[in-house]
């Protein structure tokens, strides 16, 4: 059974009495991280404590109980999302493994004319790192809009795309709004236009079930700190034949074979070809740790959860005039809301001092401004962890501090 109470007692962060403002801490910015459990930070400590070596660099036993500690996480990583363990190859997190394809990718093969489609609604991560491919190549940057809920269907995905299309780069949970885009439709027309698919599932991979396999997209991208895990290790997911087309971003040790004088360099195999450089070795081991606790609990269950938390503020938030709610159908765990003619960053400050951490701003996605009529709103993103009695703290200050602000304002 999923006790959430049980849940929280795992986690240092929230078993210990953390204050904030001198008030118990509300926290309630898992969209932009996630508190850890002492079995992950466990998992980091052990590296330090008992295996320190290198990896694929040696041939003495503790360097070798290394090479396999990361082919288990490597495994581990592989089951999690269903796909190939020669798959997986560790970044420093979602960002570097965007930015890693769309060099690879984008700068070595796309074409002047070429399109690249991505939406409004993407975090700057799944999108400036094709502005500049396209800068480099002379491809083009095409947008697909989003719907009146802010999702990306295929519907108007098919309005957009063409035999010019060449790469299409997407979330498949947006970070704003939650919300879950149309993505396995998506991927099949991109295909049919022979467009390659990148899912950036920053946002997906820590609430949703998937399959790697049969979304059957191309690249799949995500973080280990936004489910548990440690901070400075995510992943980059790519089709193997994929991988090997691809050019590596980072030369270095651990990526080559053999390299002469004349310049040539023949690079090893994905997914070591992406990995130049010693790995966050200590990341890795927690990376793993943070797969099987979520495994533990049941991904399904996490995403119920999630939902339920959101459609508890809701309900709790409805009704209440000076509230606008941006994504009255989150089926997420996270909520976009403002209090009319209120600053964003004045209720999250607001909410701060009465111990509540949500996000205020425009969230890296910085051009959604059309879609929702403001500049800035406040995020509350919950997690495995986050209790009713939370939401109720936080409605209970929004309402209360809307009235705070509004007196001081007026
Ligand atoms: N990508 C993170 C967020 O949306 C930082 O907050």
């Amino acid at each position: 059974m999923y006790d959430v109470y049980e849940i929280r007692k795992l986690f240092p962060m929230l078993s210990k009495g953390q204050l904030m403002q001198g008030k118990p801490l509300v926290y309630l910015d898992n969209a932009s991280t996630t508190f850890k459990p002492q079995c992950v930070i466990d998992a980091c400590d052990k590296y330090y404590t008992d295996m320190t070596a290198n990896s694929h660099r040696g041939d003495y036993d503790l360097l070798y109980n290394m090479d396999k500690a990361v082919a288990e996480s490597r495994k581990t990583v592989a089951r999690f999302v269903d796909c190939k363990p020669e798959e997986v190859v560790f970044t420093a997190g979602d960002t570097m493994a965007l930015n890693m394809i769309a060099h690879g990718y984008g700068v070595k093969y796309l074409k002047p004319g070429d399109e690249i489609i991505v939406s409004v609604a993407e975090h700057a991560s799944c999108i400036l790192p094709w502005f500049r491919a396209a800068k480099e190549t002379g491809a083009v940057i095409k947008y697909v809009d989003i719907d009146e809920r802010g999702v990306i269907t295929a519907e108007n995905f098919a309005k957009v795309v063409s035999n010019k299309t060449k790469i299409v780069s997407l979330a498949h949970v947006g970070n704003v709004l939650g919300t879950i885009n149309e993505i396995d439709e998506i991927i099949k027309i991109a295909h049919k236009y022979g467009a390659l698919v990148v899912v950036d599932g920053a946002q997906s991979v820590p609430h949703l079930k998937t399959s790697f396999k049969e979304l059957d997209a191309d690249f799949l991208t995500f973080s280990a700190h936004k489910m548990c895990g440690p901070t400075g290790i995510g992943c980059l997911i790519g089709k193997y034949e994929l991988l090997e087309k691809m050019e590596p971003l980072m030369a270095g040790g651990g990526m080559n074979a053999i390299f002469k004088k004349d310049g040539t360099i023949d690079y090893l195999l994905p997914p070591a070809k992406f990995e130049a450089g010693t790995n966050n070795l200590s990341g890795i081991l927690g990376f793993k740790a943070a797969i099987e606790f979520i495994e533990s609990l049941g991904i399904e269950n996490i995403h119920q959860h999630d939902v339920e938390m959101v459609s508890y503020a809701i309900e709790k938030l409805k009704g209440h005039d000076n509230v606008i709610i941006y994504n009255p159908d989150a089926k997420n765990g996270i909520l976009s809301f403002n209090l009319k003619g209120i600053f964003a960053q004045d209720e999250a400050t607001l909410l701060n001092s009465k111990g509540i951490a949500v996000r205020s701003g425009e969230h890296c996605a910085k051009i959604l401004d059309n879609y929702l009529g403001t500049k800035a709103t406040c995020r509350m993103s919950t997690y495995l962890y986050t209790t009713k009695e939370e939401i109720d703290i936080f409605v209970e200050n929004l309402l209360n501090g809307g009235d705070i602000l509004d007196a001081y304002f007026s």
